[in-house]
């Protein structure tokens, strides 16, 4: 295929605090992981490379067999590092070479719908280069220091980056190879390297499940009289 999409579940969870690996809670009968693959495997057709933490590889590749079905031959595991951009490096060392678009996504967003895959590979035909879902901020924000407001910051020009983000191929590796600090995002990586960063709307069903209210809330819309 000519998209290979790296899912990133290598990271530990602490704040979730349930003991195991974020990506490896179940939410209902599925674990967060298996959700975030429903929606990687009815998006675009594409190779699939999950990043998994050590000890957790055999497990990631149970998943990722359930969850491809027929797709099973473009799925693979890989190990983790330490940091995200560490795993998402890992990733990207197992992108096939017949590969052009890398999209990387958190495994964490597990209810991410399968139209944001296909929005981001649609602006990238279009020609970007960095392809990054956003949602607007509804909260107002303060820049502050301490325990101390510095000031109000304008929320109408920031927005909350989300994952899938898409890069050209050439572009994401160009800027892993020159990569000399810890970005917490891809987009924040390309940036830092000159590249230009566009966005799509993202939606309010990829937030990233990093607290236990954010679990509830990922059971809650799983629920079947879920609005
Ligand atoms: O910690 P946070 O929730 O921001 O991590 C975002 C995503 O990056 C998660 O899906 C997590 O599993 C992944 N990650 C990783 N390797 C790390 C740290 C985080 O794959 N070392």
């Amino acid at each position: 295929p000519r998209v290979a999409v790296i899912v990133v579940a290598a990271g530990s969870g602490q704040r979730l605090g349930a003991g195991v690996p974020k990506a490896f809670v179940g939410i209902d009968a599925h674990t967060v992981l298996r959700h975030a693959l429903h929606g990687v495997f009815d998006g675009p057709l594409a190779q699939v490379i999950v990043v998994a933490p050590a000890e957790r590889v055999g497990d990631a590749l149970t998943e990722l067999h359930e969850a491809a079905g027929d797709r099973h031959e473009l799925a693979s595991v890989v190990e983790g590092g330490a940091t995200r951009q560490a795993s998402v490096a890992a990733g990207l060392h197992a992108v096939w070479p017949d590969v052009e678009l890398v999209l990387v996504h958190d495994a964490a967003r597990a209810l991410t719908p399968a139209t944001v895959f296909t929005r981001v590979v649609a602006a990238l035909d279009d020609g970007d280069d960095a392809v990054l879902p956003v949602l607007p901020v509804v909260d107002t924000v303060k820049r502050v220091d301490g325990d101390v407001v510095v000031e109000a910051v304008d929320r109408s020009v920031l927005a909350a980056a989300q994952t899938p983000q898409g890069f050209r191929r050439a572009v994401l590796e160009a800027a892993y190879a020159r990569a000399d600090a810890d970005h917490t995002d891809d987009a924040a990586l390309v940036q830092a390297a000159g590249v230009s960063v566009r966005t799509v709307p993202g939606d309010d069903r990829s937030f990233k499940i990093t607290t236990p209210t954010d679990l509830d809330r990922a059971r809650a819309l799983l629920r079947p009289d879920a609005p």
